[in-house]
């Protein structure tokens, strides 16, 4: 691992983090510190790509690992760990043969135009992790979901709600669950119709009940082809956030002299746009025309009060960080994240105002789902500070909605994660549960999962170290359910 080095006298960087992990295990955490919670019952699911190379080549950018899913079970004072990769075509294929085989988001096919004209980006299954109504699914916002198995994480197949998700659409990474009636929404970027001017861009909405039954699903027209990663949720409708992060030139995409990556744009004469969904009937309530360019890549909760609904988000204006994600083993390279904003949307008379909460740099902002829509108060983030290290994450954050941040930051050559909440077994306020933090060890290049308590993420309960390095993963789920 000499080579990722940066320095002497510096610590190690995150790169180390993005080497592959091609081996899958399943075995319960021995050597660990601390106690670990007997009120913490139940699976933390996370996913993201176990590989960036294939064959000894990397790929063309990080999105386009295949996806590796884990498990951490805490079960009775004990936790089990366990990986497996998602059975993709992508992944048997290039397995198999140890060269890429398929495109990607930022990747081609070697071979020049003449072997990627024509063909659509592979699906690596790589970005989320959600169980609903029985079913645990790999997400990426480019395909289908990709059904696991809870229980030994064995791929169980791509699937389409019964037929209701047509082979053409695609389903996003970050669906969120209505606690009111426990359905699961969700929406993906897609196209409506032609036009004069050439492909009707929209947003397909969806709506799953608890049985698994999609139930509803409609088409929102929209004037370009936004980067539309996430969005939020109140009890009566869905907020999108229609940033400056557009797609263009999908004609040179085609005809495969350029990625999706390449044809990404960040334009500045793009006002942001953000549309509050109607829930019962998916059509727009209103919309709200911001006077600023900029974009949310994560969202954090959202919920009414009075006439306001009141949005958090990351906000950033540009999109340097797509330049990391291409070069992810360039030791140059230094992840920028966004910056936590708060957005009031009067929805009588149409007027908003944004607040900054905060000005620490971070991303993948989380908070206890069981008040997704509802009015809560606290939210944790990933974060980049100056630890006198590389970048990348190397701190979380819990920020109270009056603005009053805590944070901690991880020791240099130590980098860090989307910090997910579980609720203690039995818990009666927000904030009475844990706080799940994977750390990578960059002087080990080995990883473990942090337990810190929610309402004072200084409380380290317990250190659970795995016997290997887990690769820089993107986002997670916690079930109470014990899959082991
Ligand atoms: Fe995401």
């Amino acid at each position: 691992m000499a080579e990722l080095q940066i320095g002497q006298n510096q610590p190690p960087t995150h790169h180390g983090g993005l080497e592959n992990l091609d081996a899958e295990y399943s075995y319960w955490i021995e050597d660990y510190e601390g106690l670990i919670p007997h009120d913490l019952q139940g699976t933390f699911f996370r996913n993201g790509p176990g590989r960036q190379k294939i064959g000894g080549n990397p790929y063309g950018h990080w999105f386009d690992g295949d996806g590796m899913v884990c498990a951490f079970t805490f079960k009775e004072g004990k936790v089990h760990f366990k990986n497996a990769y998602v059975r993709t075509p992508k992944y048997l294929q290039e397995t198999a043969e140890q060269t890429i085989k398929y495109r990607g988001f930022g990747t081609q096919v070697p071979g020049g135009f003449l072997s990627n004209v024509g063909k659509m980006p592979a699906n690596p299954a790589n970005t989320n992790i959600m169980y609903h109504a029985g079913k645990l699914f790999a997400l990426n916002e480019g395909g289908h979901p990709w059904e696991v198995s809870p229980t030994n994480l064995n791929t169980v197949g791509e699937y389409d709600f019964d037929g209701d998700l047509a082979r053409s659409q695609v389903f996003s990474a970050h669906g969120r669950i209505h606690q009111a009636t426990g359905d699961y929404i969700n929406f993906g970027a897609g196209v409506s119709g032609m036009t004069l001017k050439g492909p009707q861009a929209c947003l397909n909405l969806y709506r799953i009940n608890p049985a698994g039954k999609m139930v509803n699903q409609t088409q929102v027209p929209l004037d370009n082809f936004p980067f539309c990663h996430d969005f939020a949720i109140t009890d009566k409708h869905a907020l999108f956030f229609i940033g400056s992060i557009v797609f263009g030139g999908m004609g040179s995409v085609m005809l495969g002299l350029k990625t999706i990556s390449d044809g990404i744009v960040y334009n500045p004469k793009i006002n942001m746009q953000i549309l509050a969904v109607d829930l019962d009937t998916f059509t727009v309530s209103r919309t709200f025309d911001t006077n600023e360019h900029g974009s949310l890549i994560h969202f954090g909760n959202a919920f009414q009060r009075g006439e306001e609904i009141i949005v958090d988000g990351m906000f950033q204006t540009g999109f340097a960080a797509n330049s990391t994600l291409v070069d992810v083993f360039n030791p140059e390279s230094r992840f920028s994240g966004g910056y936590y904003n708060r957005y009031f949307l009067n929805m009588t008379n149409g007027q908003m105002r944004t607040e900054r909460v905060n000005d620490v740099e971070s991303e993948f902002p989380t908070f206890n789902t069981k008040l997704t829509g509802q009015e809560s108060s606290v939210c944790y983030t990933a974060c980049s500070v100056d630890n006198g290290a590389n970048g990348f994450f190397n701190a979380i954050q819990r920020v109270d909605f009056d603005g009053h941040c805590d944070l901690l930051t991880l020791p240099p050559g130590h980098y860090g994660s989307e910090p997910l909440f579980a609720p203690a077994t039995g818990a009666t306020k927000e904030d009475d549960g844990y706080l799940l933090e994977v750390v990578y060890n960059a002087y080990s290049h080995k990883s473990e999962l942090l337990v810190l308590r929610a309402d004072n993420i200084h409380d380290v309960i317990c250190k659970l170290p795995l016997n290997h390095h887990l690769p820089h993963q993107f986002h997670g789920h916690f079930t109470p359910e014990v899959f082991c």
